[in-house]
């Protein structure tokens, strides 16, 4: 039985968890989980997940555009996340990112909106959580041009691109990839991130583990992330939960 679990990443608003997404809720305690970023898509959702962490005290929320929200973004988007951001349970701005994978924004449209949150995230001294599905490059240039602080999660980039964005003071968020099959990139970086800045998580209802997959996500699978995670490392998983749940503590909570 593990404990000290801080879930980095999850969407506990998602339409998934409608039929029971209370009494998961209050399940997750008791199955060891200590926190939970649960993370926004749109202002909507950025809404609703303060809600969430407004009655839960081991529910933290981040606010944020994604990158496949970017252009239904209204125009004065950044004004509401200004407001929504002086909730005292808003502790991050996500998730924000580029995803060139499904492109459901055009690429500049996503490059815009994600630029802005950077500067809106370090003008406020606020971790960003970051989506960076197949552009690397462009995540990185812009990382490295704004220097924030946060998280760039689900890492799916290669060894030498989690120490250039580590050089960059990013953590590197590690989730149910790191079970699959063919996660040959994904233990390499498990292996190799420096202790200090690795994060866990699950990206429920999504990113489901071995030997799970197909079923719905939630942060009570995330002890076979972190097994695998400590095979890769040489260490217990518990030990991976200890220094995982006191990073996020110390990106998101001080
Ligand atoms: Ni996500």
């Amino acid at each position: 039985m593990y404990n000290n679990i801080f879930d980095s990443h999850a969407h506990y608003c998602d339409e998934a968890f409608d039929s029971d997404r209370e009494s998961l809720l209050a399940s997750l305690e008791e199955a060891g989980i200590c926190g939970v970023m649960t993370c926004a898509e749109d202002i909507k959702s950025s809404e609703s997940n303060i809600a969430l962490a407004q009655r839960y005290d081991f529910i933290w929320a981040a606010a944020g555009v994604h990158a496949h929200e970017a252009s239904n973004a209204e125009e004065d988007y950044l004004s509401a996340l200004a407001s929504l951001v002086e909730n005292p349970r808003v502790r991050a701005v996500g998730e924000i990112g580029l995803d060139y994978h499904y492109d459901f924004s055009p690429r500049e449209v996503q490059k815009k909106i994600f630029e802005q949150q950077l500067e809106f995230a370090v003008e406020r001294s606020l971790p960003v959580i970051v989506h960076d599905r197949e552009a690397h490059e462009d995540v990185l240039e812009l990382l490295r041009k704004y220097r924030p602080k946060g998280v760039v999660h689900c890492f799916s980039g290669s060894a030498e691109l989690m120490r250039e964005t580590v050089k960059l003071g990013m953590y590197i968020g590690l989730g149910g990839a790191v079970t699959f099959k063919n996660a040959r990139k994904p233990v390499e970086v498990a292996a190799q991130v420096p202790s200090e800045y690795l994060l866990i998580e699950t990206d429920s209802p999504y990113m489901t583990p071995v030997p799970f997959r197909g079923k719905r996500c939630d942060s009570r699978l995330i002890p076979y992330t972190a097994e695998a995670i400590a095979l890769a490392r040489g260490c217990t998983a518990q030990e991976v939960l200890d220094i995982t749940a006191e990073n996020a503590r110390r990106l998101f909570l001080e």
